[in-house]
C-alpha cells in the first residue's frame, strides 16, 4: 500500500486528477469504479475542467459505481444515480450507456443483484475510486461484511445513517438499506485509489493502513491487494 500525505486538499485533488488524466491519455478505455459521497467530489470537479480544456476525454471510458440507496427513485435528489449524472457524467463526454450503477429501484433486489454481479464478471475494473467510511465501510460494505461477498443488499449501520443525514433534510429521510458491490469484486480491481480527509477519518485510515486485518473493519482488507494507492490529507493522517 502506497500512503501519500498532503498539507493541503488542493494539492491532494490535484494528484490524484492529474494521475487520472495521464492514465485515461495513456488507455482512453480504462473501466473506471467510482464512488459517490463527497469526497469525490473536487476530483471529479478537476476532471470536468480537464475536459473542458480539451485535455482528457471520456469517450472511450466505461464507469462502475459502487453503490446505491435502496428505495430512492433515480431522480431523487440523494440517489446516487443522480450525483453521478450532476457531479460528473453530464458534463463530460462519456457515453452515458456505458455508465453503471447498482439499480436500487428494482425492487426485485435478487435480481438487481445478479445483474451487477454478472456486469463485473465481464468487465474488470481498471482502476476503483474509493472513499472510506468514518466507521471503515467501503462502498457499503459495513463492519463484519464477510470478505468473499458479492454484489448484496446491505442494512446501513446506524453510524452511515448519521453521517449521511447531513445530506438529507433529517434522519428519517436517509435509506435504511443499500445495494452494494462486494468486497471481493472490489479486491478484483487491478488498482485501487483511496482518498480520505478530514480528522472524521483519523481513527478509519489508522485502521485500513496499520490495522490487524479484520472483518471488523472492511477497509482493512485493502492490505491484501496488490496495486493501492492511497491519498489523504494532513488530518486524516493525524493518528498515523
Ligand atoms: C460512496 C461509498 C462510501 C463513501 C464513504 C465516505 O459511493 O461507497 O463508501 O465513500 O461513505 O463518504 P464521504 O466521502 O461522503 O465521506
Amino acid at each position: 500500500m502506497k500512503v501519500h500525505i498532503f498539507d493541503t486538499k488542493e494539492k491532494l485533488y490535484d494528484e490524484v486528477s492529474n494521475y487520472y488524466i495521464e492514465r485515461l491519455n495513456k488507455n482512453p478505455n480504462l473501466n473506471l469504479g467510482l464512488a459517490t459521497g463527497t469526497t469525490p467530489i473536487p476530483l471529479y470537479d478537476r476532471l470536468i475542467e480537464a475536459y473542458k480544456k480539451g485535455l482528457v476525454s471520456f469517450k472511450g471510458v466505461k464507469a462502475f459505481n459502487l453503490d446505491e440507496y435502496l428505495g430512492l427513485e433515480k431522480n431523487h435528489h440523494q440517489s446516487y444515480y443522480y450525483f453521478m449524472r450532476n457531479q460528473l457524467f453530464n458534463h463530460i463526454d462519456i457515453n452515458q450507456n456505458n455508465c453503471f450503477i447498482p439499480s436500487g429501484d428494482n425492487p426485485d433486489h435478487e435480481t438487481a443483484k445478479k445483474e451487477y454481479q454478472e456486469l463485473l464478471k465481464q468487465n474488470q475494473v481498471d482502476i476503483q475510486l474509493l472513499g472510506i467510511g468514518s466507521n471503515g465501510h467501503i462502498g457499503f460494505n459495513e463492519p463484519n461484511t464477510p470478505f468473499d461477498t458479492k454484489t448484496h443488499v446491505v442494512k446501513l449501520d446506524e453510524k452511515t445513517r448519521i453521517d449521511n443525514s447531513r445530506l438529507f433534510n433529517s434522519l428519517d429521510e436517509v435509506p435504511t438499506h443499500a445495494i452494494t458491490m462486494g468486497i471481493s469484486e472490489i479486491m478484483n480491481a487491478k488498482e485501487i485509489i483511496v482518498i480520505a480527509t478530514g480528522s472524521n477519518k483519523k481513527d478509519a485510515v489508522y485502521e485500513m493502513i496499520k490495522g490487524n486485518i479484520s472483518e471488523n473493519v472492511p477497509a482493512t482488507v485493502l492490505q491484501r491487494h496488490p496495486n493501492v494507492t492511497v491519498y489523504i490529507d494532513k488530518d486524516a493522517a493525524s493518528k498515523l
